[in-house]
């Protein structure tokens, strides 16, 4: 344990909550001292699982003696109410993606954590990935020489019961659609490696669920800034559920990683390092391609600690909350081009959220 651990509180106990109680009871830079859930029996589960404080509301938490930061595990809807009051207590926070319903409420989020002086990181956990990382090195070094692709596909399954299990899991003003909550993460990729968006066409349909008014399924295609072009295939209706699929095409050569681990590495100019980045990841990692909590927490644990650090040296997080609002723009013109059935440019002329 270092000598002077980041003191957490996790606000909501539900089904990411143990992710991050694993990474805070396995790590040495940060430690676990409370839990606070409206609902306290799973407060109290979790409290006593992982031997912390058991607490009901966020005022308790931001009260609550050794707690510095706030790991926000609410429902979609709720992280921005939540993040401008513990901002305003002088508290950090890490919060689940996305980072809120609309860029208006995620700006006024950042608004309030610069006033306060507090970090503002996002859980997009598979940025961390080491394939993912290989790409980003690879783009930003020019090895790819022109990016052409940027492709993402997500052939996942989730069952009428994960839908029906929560209230807000089938509630579009919640944010439960399949392209805001799951999609996010993969779209977010997208972003991160190829740059933003610069205009997208996107349909959405329920293949699987009519039970839910939601969509299950999106079809994107994406043309970037950079010039590359990308579409993005996205459900939660497709059983069994396989592995996502990252695909990086650039003139000068092509990268794929398949859940967590690099499938294809190949460039016109074959350097020492690329046999071992081949070898990136394994074949045994779930990543929640069958069910909502079939994946390794190790992830979780690298931004949780990368986030200890940058607060006990005051310098941005890993994934700050600024560089994921490009990837919620991209998600909104999503939803607008559903909406209207054509192309829309980003910047977004006018923000209609996702309803
Ligand atoms: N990074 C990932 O891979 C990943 C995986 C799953 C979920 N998530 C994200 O995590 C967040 C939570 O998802 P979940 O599936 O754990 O939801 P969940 O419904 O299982 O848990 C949320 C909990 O928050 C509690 N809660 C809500 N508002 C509260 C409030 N104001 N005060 C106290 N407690 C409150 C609820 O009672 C509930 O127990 C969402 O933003 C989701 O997108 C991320």
């Amino acid at each position: 344990m270092s000598e002077n651990p980041v003191g957490f509180g996790l606000l909501g106990a539900g089904l990411v909550a143990p992710f991050h109680a694993k990474s805070l009871r396995s790590s040495s830079k940060a430690t676990l001292v409370a839990v606070a859930d409206m609902n306290r029996e799973r407060a109290e589960k979790l409290a006593k699982e992982y031997e912390c404080k058991c607490l009901t509301t966020l005022d308790e938490l931001l009260d609550c003696p050794g707690v510095e930061a706030i790991c926000v595990l609410t429902p979609n809807h709720a992280h921005h109410d939540v993040v401008i009051a513990a901002a305003r207590a002088g508290k950090h926070v890490l919060v689940e993606k996305p980072p809120a319903m609309t860029l208006r409420e995620t700006d006024s989020m950042i608004a309030a954590c610069k006033e306060a002086d507090v970090r503002f990181g996002i859980v997009l956990q598979c940025r961390v990935r080491k394939a993912i990382q290989a790409m980003k090195k690879a783009i930003e070094s020019g090895r790819f020489g022109r990016l052409l692709h940027a492709d993402a596909y997500m052939k996942w399954f989730r069952s009428t019961e994960y839908y029906l299990s929560d209230g807000w899991r089938s509630s579009r003003a919640s944010g439960a659609g399949v392209t805001v909550q799951h999609a996010f993460h993969y779209i977010d990729l997208l972003q991160y490696l190829a740059g933003p968006g610069k205009r997208i066409w996107a349909r959405m349909n329920n293949l699987s669920h009519p039970q839910v008014d939601l969509e299950d399924t999106v079809l994107s295609i994406i043309e970037f800034e950079s010039g590359a072009q990308g579409v993005v295939e996205a459900s939660t209706g497709l059983w069994p559920g396989t592995d996502i699929r990252i695909e990086i095409n650039g003139e000068n050569g092509t990268a794929i990683m398949l859940g967590e681990r690099m499938q294809t590495w190949k460039f016109r100019d074959e350097q020492p390092e690329d046999e071992e980045i081949r070898r990136y990841g394994s074949e045994s990692i779930q990543t929640a391609a069958s069910g909502p909590a079939d994946f390794a927490f190790f992830d979780h644990k690298v931004v949780i600690e990368d986030m200890a650090d940058a607060i006990r040296e005051h310098q941005d997080p890993c994934i700050p909350a600024i560089s994921t609002r490009p990837s919620l723009e991209m998600v909104l013109a999503m939803y607008q081009s559903a909406r209207v059935g054509d192309w829309v440019p980003i910047p977004l002329e006018s923000e209609q959220g996702i309803l």
